[in-house]
Parts: structure tokens; C-alpha cells; sequence
């Protein structure tokens, strides 16, 4: 259960005491989602001091991106743009980070729990919280700096003209799209635009990066980020003129954009007792909003 956030400022959310348990330092996290069920979030953590941490294995699955500054796992290096993945259960060498070192951290179908080990986690084979596959799950590092955009490879006509950088992907079998799961960086050219509604069968969240990209729920900008569940229309992109717009996305299966025009939404009903002017009521499901986003002018719903 994550609430749907479409959108927030980061810079708008207070700071907690990292969730980086077993690990020596002073770590500080803004919430950006918290499934208060399973423990899964999506966090923005900044290293106070350096940082340290043993091996062992992490409960949930886990994806750190490099935003800026240093983090040695085990003996690589990784800085901006960089990448890992580590299903739960799965032994990560040990690590250390620099002080002043920027991530997004990702948990997946667990909480921050971390057992200090030098093997994997006994009692199951480390896999992955929603894949089809029989394969024991790896250690996934990437360097995104060191990529070339790709063309977008996902369903939709103008959609095409986005570019890709595919850092993790658990590709799922036919007819199971709830199935597998897409880690990427998504650039949107300068004036990139799709006037139409899409919705999946996925969830989506992506933290903004760079650019600008104006749609249904507000303008998406640097430090911005939705999560957004399945099924919720989303559409009328504008890119930035200037440098487009790029972020980070996270994808709970295989993306299929189902496209929807001229969309219409009517409520009715007569007012008994309220004055329409000033006590008309909200429409249910507006979405976690902060106040940098402002309200939503309901385009989409
Ligand atoms: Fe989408």
C-alpha cells in the first residue's frame, strides 16, 4: 500500500534519522513514499558524515542511485549516475560513503531491516520480490554516465521519440505484465510533447532530475517526484524547451501504455443544504500533494 503522490517538491519534506541500520555514520532521509505495510519506500538521502556499513544482506530489495559525491561497494567506486540493485537476502560487500554523498534509496517488498553476513540469506534463494523468473537474483551495478540514451522501446506513438537508459530490468513473461520490474533514466527532448491520456498496469514513480515537463497533475522539475499506481491516467505532456526534462523511474512490471483521447469525466447530482459558490465539495482521490505543487487544477481526473 503506497498512497498515490502526484506531486511533491522535495525540498518541501522534513529530514529523519537515515534507515541504514548496521551502518556507522550520521545519514539523514526525506520520505518521498512509505508503504507503512511492508516497509517499502522510496527515500533522498544525504551523508552528513562518512558512512560505513559490513557485509550482509538487506530484507527488502534495494536500488541505490548516485545523485553526487562517493560510495565504495565492496571494491568499486561509484559516483554520479551510478547505480546498484541488490535483491533481498542476496550478500552486498561492504560499503563506504564520503561525507557529502546525495542518493536516492529504493526498498521493495520489506523494510530496512540488514543482517550482518558473509553469506546470502539461508533460507530462500535472493530473487526478487515480484519476478516470474526460477534464476537466483544478482548484484546489478551500472554506471549510467557511461551510457548512451537509447530509443524508448514502450508502446505509443510519440512516446517513441523519448530516450532511455535501462539500469535494471526483470523483463516479464506474455500476458503477465504484473510480473518483473523496470529501473530506468528517461530523457524527454527539448519540446517533446503527447497531448493524449495513458494509464498501465504498473506503477510508476519517478524522481525529476533535470528540465522541465508540464502535464495533467502540475509541472514536474528538479527535485519533484510522483508515485503513481496503476491504472491512473496520466498525459498532455510539454517538455522544456531548453533541455527537456530527465528523471529517475521505477516500474512495478512491463510498461504498455493504454492511451486514452478526448477524455470526459461528468459528475451530477443536486445540492440540498450547500451553497455551490463557497461549500461544494472536493472530488475524492486528489492526490498527495506538497505545497510547492499547488493545487490541482483537476486536469486528467
Ligand atoms: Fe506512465
Amino acid at each position: 500500500m503506497r498512497p498515490h503522490v502526484e506531486l511533491i517538491q522535495e525540498s518541501d519534506l522534513c529530514w529523519h534519522d537515515a534507515e541504514l541500520v548496521r551502518g556507522d555514520g550520521k545519514v539523514k532521509q526525506r520520505n518521498l513514499s512509505y508503504d507503512e505495510e511492508d516497509g517499502s519506500a522510496s527515500t533522498r538521502v544525504i551523508f552528513d558524515s562518512a558512512w560505513h556499513r559490513p557485509a550482509g544482506y538487506h530484507h527488502a530489495d534495494i536500488e541505490w542511485y548516485v545523485m553526487q559525491g562517493r560510495v565504495k561497494l565492496g571494491d568499486r567506486m561509484l559516483t554520479k549516475g551510478s547505480y546498484f540493485r541488490a535483491p533481498a537476502g542476496l550478500c552486498v560487500p561492504a560499503m563506504s560513503v564520503e561525507e557529502g554523498t546525495e542518493v536516492l534509496i529504493f526498498r521493495e517488498y520489506g523494510d530496512w531491516g540488514f543482517s550482518v553476513s558473509d553469506k546470502d540469506r539461508a533460507d530462500f534463494v535472493p530473487r526478487g520480490g515480484n519476478t516470474a523468473s526460477d534464476e537466483p537474483g544478482e548484484l546489478t551495478v551500472v554506471d549510467s554516465s557511461r551510457m548512451e540514451w537509447l530509443q524508448n522501446v514502450y508502446e505509443g506513438d510519440t512516446q517513441r521519440f523519448l530516450k532511455l537508459k535501462p539500469l535494471y530490468i526483470d523483463p516479464a513473461p506474455e500476458g503477465q505484465n504484473d510480473k518483473g520490474w523496470v529501473t530506468m533514466l528517461a530523457w524527454a527532448p527539448p519540446g517533446w510533447s503527447d497531448n493524449r491520456m495513458v494509464h498501465h498496469p504498473v506503477f510508476e514513480e519517478a524522481y525529476s532530475i533535470d528540465g522541465e515537463l508540464v502535464y495533467n497533475f502540475g509541472t514536474l522539475d528538479a527535485g519533484t517526484y510522483f508515485f503513481r499506481p496503476a491504472l491512473v491516467k496520466h498525459g498532455h505532456f510539454v517538455a522544456g524547451e531548453e533541455r527537456g526534462w530527465a528523471g529517475f523511474f521505477r516500474l512495478d512490471g512491463s510498461l504498455i501504455n493504454w492511451i486514452t483521447t478526448e477524455e470526459q469525466v461528468i459528475i451530477q447530482g443536486n445540492n440540498v443544504n450547500y451553497d455551490l459558490e463557497t461549500q461544494a465539495p472536493l472530488i475524492a482521490g486528489i492526490p498527495v500533494r506538497s505545497k510547492t505543487a499547488g493545487d490541482w487544477d483537476l486536469d486528467g481526473w
